[in-house]
């Protein structure tokens, strides 16, 4: 039997979120820029004779086919008509319903996770569009990094990375709805233009200052009831000296970018006592996913 693999599953941030009008399928039409960052799930995947099962450390998810990452498991099984079972063991650390993509990248690590346990060699491409099925973001972590994602989200367009940026993230204890947020996005008369050709010249800049300072999300414009945190929290990174802010996906996670990682330090440790109870806070870099690792870790 094949040994046992771990497979880290990062979560991201939406530096560039704009929406573009919805579609007769129900959903948006989003021109995004996706961003992993240093805070990681962990999957760990056993083989097993022929049935799929999972574990999951945390009570706000089900561990059963509901689940992105069985539902992943299970359709990779039945395209490839594998033989083989799989008992999948997730660890949380991304926050739940926050908009930082932790159930699309459990989702997209099993099934990088899977592709190799079961020797089934499928390319990415492949992988991507059997992404695109069990959700618009799973496609985007199938490689990770950053990358320009249109459609509902799942075509991507990888961007190198001009540098890696200072970040410190924050989720206040609240579980958001993603369709609520763009069923109560605020209609345009007429949409503005777009601002993402300023935008990516901004990324490739590699300056946090010019970054920071063109960092946008439509969804910002909704009429959810997290959106008084997420301004409170907001105003809260500016004032201690992050140099731009903003939600996530569709919130309720909102993030700064700072100067330098000791300056973005400083900041989550001001802000700290400000927060909600129950907070979430992280301070590190954006980053490329460290998939490959030594042994049996991808
Ligand atoms: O694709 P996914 O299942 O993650 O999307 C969840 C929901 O979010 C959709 O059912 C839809 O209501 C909303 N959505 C949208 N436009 C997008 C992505 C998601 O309206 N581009």
């Amino acid at each position: 039997m094949n040994s046992p693999l771990t497979v880290r599953c990062p979560a991201k941030i939406n530096l560039y979120l704009d929406v573009r009008g919805r579609r007769p399928d129900g959903y948006h039409e989003i021109c995004t820029v996706m961003q992993t960052v240093d805070v990681c799930d962990e999957l760990l995947i056993e083989a097993r004779d022929s049935e799929i099962s999972m574990a999951c450390d945390s009570a706000l998810l089900p561990a059963d086919p509901a689940n992105l990452v069985w539902r992943a498991a299970e359709l990779l099984r039945r395209e490839t008509r594998v033989c083989g079972g799989a008992h999948l063991g997730l660890m949380k650390r991304i926050p739940v319903a926050a908009g930082l993509g932790g159930g699309s990248s459990d989702a997209a690590g099993a099934l990088r996770g899977l592709n190799l346990l079961w020797r089934l060699n499928l390319y990415d491409a492949a992988l991507e569009s059997m992404a695109a099925r069990v959700g618009s973001d799973v496609p985007f972590f199938i490689r990770g990094g950053t990358a320009l994602c249109t459609g509902r989200g799942e075509k991507i367009a990888p961007i190198p990375p001009a540098a890696s940026y200072p970040i410190v993230i924050v989720t206040p204890p609240i579980l958001v709805s993603t369709p609520a947020v763009y069923a109560s996005l605020l209609p345009e008369p007429s949409p503005p233009p777009s601002r993402a050709t300023e935008f990516l010249a901004a990324l490739a800049s590699g300056d946090p200052a010019l970054l920071a300072a063109k960092l946008y999300n439509r969804l910002e414009a909704n009429t959810g009831a997290h959106m008084g945190e997420v301004e409170k929290i907001k105003r809260t990174l500016l004032a201690a000296g992050a140099l731009g802010a903003s939600m996530s996906g569709s919130g309720p996670s909102v993030f700064g970018i700072a100067g330098d990682l000791g300056r973005a330090k400083r900041i989550a440790r001001a802000i700290r006592p400000s927060l909600p109870p129950g907070s979430f806070i992280h301070c590190g870099m954006t980053a490329a996913p460290a998939y490959t690792a030594p042994d049996n870790q991808l």
